[in-house]
């Protein structure tokens, strides 16, 4: 397949002098080959993701596409099932003509993941992609199903030979959740390495691909200006925001095993701790950059008991008023057994015991069915050791803060502290800000583009390593264990609202949750 597009917004791109370097150059030859291929992550994120790719020209130039699901389909309804999706989740709105080019060669195979003929099948399919290619394929296969199939497609792509090719790269890219606890997180770690090398493997945490938490990286460590300041002697502490003003839409059989503390914390909350507190790397390589965010992670104490009561709360949605419209509580959702002791909001307060961090707290807090989305990283300055200016006139003078916004509105805000005009000294906050989408004029690709492309390129430095994976599940496991044996400790919230109350019992002395 070729495609070749123009980009819709190249005029004003070309206009911008900060475009310079949007530019991505196109992966080597691949077969991408989707397990769990009419799923809702297929659909909602991959299909399109793929879709904006072919757009910008960013796919391989030979770029071959099977999809694997259980139902029986021919090749054309597929294809037109991937049209329907494209039309409905791009976040561009499709050009017949790249819709059509990538379509046009995709395939399906029925199956289920046991089965030894899916991959007899996939095996003919990828021999003759290459023959059509005149030269060896790299291959990736992308886990998108029902975690529990994980381990059968490794143990079957290993069994039928599919795990290894010659003069071509093979990957394996595995979607969220990576295991349920750190017992399953091992033994899964144990199965993929049983038939795949590390380097082979891509375990995907969307938040990593998301332009603002990799901007993390280069505000931290491409600035001279913040460096310096970012440590227990200056820091006061660190609040990481992921607030979802949805529910759990139709998802009630995956979230009420799963829950906040294991669908948002365990992997992109602490990833954002991660990019907030890792050492500078000594280069920006998949094995540096990830030997750093396990560091972080292993100087996190595991809760203990005691502890948690003081360290964690937990706390289900109550109906309520959220998007313009009246709602239920999350026990009364379709498919949540009314006696559910499923966390739909989790707060925590860790600590990072380490040279830089030592006593800094840092309070995580992701809910659904709040006052709004909002993913924020906002670290507060220790206050000034005196203020002269307290006379009358003066408001609301607040420590320094600075507040990374992931998303929306996506950023770098410093709250600053400036004289009101007038002939009385008085002061007020007041913000500095600088804003991803009126500076670049260029609308950021979605977390999954840039995935599937480094995927493709073989670079894993946005991909999370088999350690990493299990160093979080160490801090949370502890959490969903003393949680599953206290179900009479879970609060409520309002739907709609800014979350439980009792939130505010992790906080030390001075700091306070900032308004969602
Ligand atoms: C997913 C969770 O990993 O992240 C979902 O399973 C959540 O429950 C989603 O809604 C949030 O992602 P984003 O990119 O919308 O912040």
């Amino acid at each position: 397949m070729a495609v070749a597009a123009g980009r819709p917004t190249a005029r004003t791109e070309a206009e911008n002098p900060l475009s310079e370097g949007l530019e991505r150059l196109p992966p080597p030859p691949t077969a991408l080959v989707i397990f769990g291929a009419t799923g809702d992550l297929a659909r909602r994120k991959l299909l399109p993701a793929l879709y904006n790719l072919a757009h910008d020209g960013a796919l391989p130039e030979r770029f071959f596409l099977i999809g694997i699901a259980r139902k029986e389909k021919a090749h054309e309804d597929y294809r037109a099932e991937c049209e329907q999706a494209i039309r409905r989740f791009s976040r561009r709105k499709p050009d017949d003509d790249v819709l059509k080019a990538l379509l046009e060669d995709v395939k399906y195979v029925p199956g289920t993941f046991d089965e030894d003929s899916v991959y007899a099948e996939l095996h003919r399919l990828l021999d003759e992609f290459e023959e059509q290619a005149s030269e060896p394929l790299n291959r990736a296969f992308y886990l998108a199903t029902d975690p529990s199939f994980f381990g059968v497609i490794v143990d079957e792509l290993g069994r039928s030979k599919l795990a290894q090719h010659m003069h071509a790269e093979v990957r394996v890219i595995i979607e969220k959740p990576f295991g349920t606890s750190l017992e399953e997180a091992r033994e899964l770690n144990r199965r993929v390495l049983a038939v795949f090398d590390e380097t082979q493997v891509y375990r995907i945490d969307h938040y990593l691909g998301k332009e603002t938490v990799q901007n993390m990286m280069a505000f931290r460590f491409a600035n001279g200006m913040f460096e310096p300041l970012w440590n227990r002697n200056f820091i006061d502490y660190v609040q990481i925001t992921a607030a979802e003003d949805i529910g759990i839409e139709s998802r009630a059989s995956y979230y009420d095993k799963s829950g906040a503390l294991r669908d948002l914390i365990q992997n992109h909350m602490l990833q954002l701790l991660c990019h907030v507190t890792m050492e500078p790397p000594v280069s920006f390589t998949a094995e540096e950059v990830r030997n750093e965010k396990v560091k972080v992670l292993q100087a996190i104490p595991e809760p203990t008991p005691e502890e948690i009561p003081e360290m964690a709360v937990r706390a289900q949605y109550a109906k309520g008023h959220a998007g313009g419209e009246d709602v239920p509580g999350y026990l009364e959702e379709e498919g949540v057994p009314p006696d559910s002791i499923t966390e739909t909001y989790a707060a925590l307060r860790l600590e990072v015991d380490n040279w830089r961090w030592a006593g800094v707290p840092f309070y995580l807090r992701t809910g659904k069915r709040l006052a709004r989305k909002l993913t924020e990283v906002a670290v507060t300055l220790k206050p000034v050791p005196h203020l002269a200016f307290s006379q009358a006139g003066s408001l609301g003078v607040q420590p320094n803060q600075l507040v990374l916004t992931i998303q929306p509105n996506e950023g770098v805000s410093l709250s600053l502290v400036a004289k009101i005009p007038g002939t009385r000294m008085a002061i007020r906050p007041v913000n500095m800000e600088f804003l991803y989408g009126t500076s670049f004029l260029s609308q950021s690709p979605e977390a999954y583009e840039r995935l599937i492309t480094d995927a493709m390129r073989g670079d894993a430095t946005l991909f999370t390593r088999n350690d990493e994976v299990e160093a979080q599940w160490r801090i949370c496991d502890p959490i969903v264990r003393f949680w599953s044996s206290t179900p009479e400790e879970m609060a409520n919230y309002e739907s709609g609202s800014q979350g439980p109350e009792e939130a505010e019992r992790l906080l030390r002395e001075g700091h306070r949750w900032r308004a969602i």
